[in-house]
């Protein structure tokens, strides 16, 4: 290994990237104007001529600065367009506006209204640091009641995207929730009071702040212990800052027993730059969790966004499964293969500038196309091990209750029913967005609950 690509910390980072990517005003600067820019370091040149070539990667802006340099870190941050519409309240005193906000114009409208200085109103991906203005003014969101009638039976709903909803005789617990986007079908309000609200990770289509603060501040929220870097979020800072009081980050194989659940945070591997070499920071990784949720007298382990990266796969700690869980029933996951590509995860092309130099330098080094999530081949390994009863798709996007065929999940179905699934004692049930699982008599079964 190198040390000399090794860094502490985000400010070793910038010292380190900065004097390589020596340019000045780059603030929202597309490829071509970026290889403008650059005056130094051909084989870089080379890189972003590449990255040029791969429509994924969109632009970058400027954060940090040593010396008379600037340093070009990617721009989008988030998923555009996936923060809507929210719910507002502005608290002025005793008095309380709401706003809606159900586009993008919306969002433009309320940045002119809380600020006139934002930087890019046509950057609809800043939705935390949004959120983070509008408590710096005392602006709060609260969340709304009306909740509908359709999460009265104990068991696992799925909702929408990676956000389930477990209810027990005494306890609800909702995953990943990130509300009001485009087309969405369930908003916080049609929810039952949630006592537990589980994140995976920081990524804006799993972690979105301004979603969180429509439930009420004192829901206990458990997480994985983040910093904020390229890869990842400080979600337990933004959350307190946000006054959240019960904010628990979640330390691996142990246990937080919550009213009649219990969950135990179990390792992350997967979603990482890092494919074919180590990785060359200390403290960089997109921090993630995978959580074994025990409830209703079941264990359902949630695998959400993992696979494989360099010197680590979810296979190596699946036999750990039962070892702290004594017996899973149920694993859920996604199934989609996320291939790296400059682009990935969210076409920033911040991964690039996660490599060690020498392979920044070096397209060809870059592992194009290779998996950093099990798709359905990596999850039958997994199941070998864990042999639960059941394996549950979900988490392939936004969509219409029943509407899942729209999603691609029939084709990984297929993929893991047909040919994969005979060998194993596993069975996948096949659920659509809409759909929940209940356990009766020993056996579960799926229902549709919102017809
Ligand atoms: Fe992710």
């Amino acid at each position: 290994m190198n040390r000399e690509y090794r860094f502490n910390s985000d400010t070793e980072f910038i010292q380190h990237y900065g004097s390589l990517i020596p340019t000045n005003v780059l603030y929202g600067l597309d490829l071509g104007e970026l290889r403008n820019q650059l005056t130094s370091s051909s084989s870089i040149l080379g890189a972003i001529d590449k990255m040029a070539l791969d429509k994924s990667v969109q632009n970058f802006f400027v954060e940090g600065q040593r010396d008379n340099y600037e340093l070009v870190v990617p721009r989008r941050a988030a998923f555009p367009e996936s923060e809507y519409p929210c719910r507002f309240a502005f608290r002025q005193g005793d008095s309380v506006d709401a706003v809606n906000i159900v586009n993008k114009q919306d969002l433009v409208e309320l940045r002119k209204a809380v600020s006139g200085d934002w930087l890019d109103e046509e950057d609809s991906s800043q939705s935390n640091e949004i959120a983070r203005f509008l408590l710096g003014k005392k602006i709060l969101v609260r969340s709304q009641e009306n909740q509908r009638n359709h999460f009265k039976n104990e068991g696992v709903y799925r909702l929408q995207h990676a956000s389930l909803l477990f209810k027990s005789s005494d306890c609800v617990l909702l995953t990943d929730p990130v509300y009001g986007v485009r087309d969405s079908w369930l908003h916080p309000q049609d929810l039952p009071q949630v006592d537990v609200i589980l994140i995976s990770h920081s990524h804006n289509d799993h972690f979105s702040l301004l979603s969180l603060m429509q439930f009420p501040t004192d829901t206990t929220i458990v997480l994985p212990k983040s910093n904020t870097t390229m890869l990842s979020v400080n979600m337990a800072s933004l959350l307190r800052d946000a006054g959240f009081t019960n904010v628990i980050e979640a330390e691996c194989y142990k246990s937080i027993e919550l009213k009649d659940m219990k969950i135990t945070s179990m390792p992350f591997f997967g979603e990482q730059p890092w494919l074919d070499f180590e990785s060359p920071f200390e403290n960089f990784r997109n921090n993630a969790n995978t959580f074994i949720v025990d409830s209703n007298g079941f264990k359902t382990w949630i695998l959400i966004d993992s696979g494989q990266e360099y010197g680590h796969s979810m296979v190596d700690i699946a036999h750990l499964g039962n070892e702290y869980a004594s017996g899973i029933d149920l694993v859920m996951s996604n199934l989609g293969i996320f291939g790296w590509r400059p682009g990935a995860i969210d076409g920033s092309g911040r991964y690039l500038f996660c490599f060690p130099q020498d392979i920044l330098e070096d397209p060809n080094r870059w592992p194009d196309g290779k998996k950093m999530t099990f798709g359905p081949d990596g999850m039958q390994h997994f199941l070998d091990i864990v042999q639960p009863k059941h394996f549950l798709p979900y988490a392939h996007w936004w969509r219409e209750p029943g509407s899942v065929a729209k999603t691609g999940e029939s084709y990984y179905e297929t993929h893991i029913t047909n040919k994969i699934m005979p060998n194993g004692s596993t069975r996948i049930l096949n659920w659509n967005v809409g759909d929940s699982v209940h356990l009766k008599n020993g056996v579960f079964g799926v229902g549709e609950y919102r017809k």
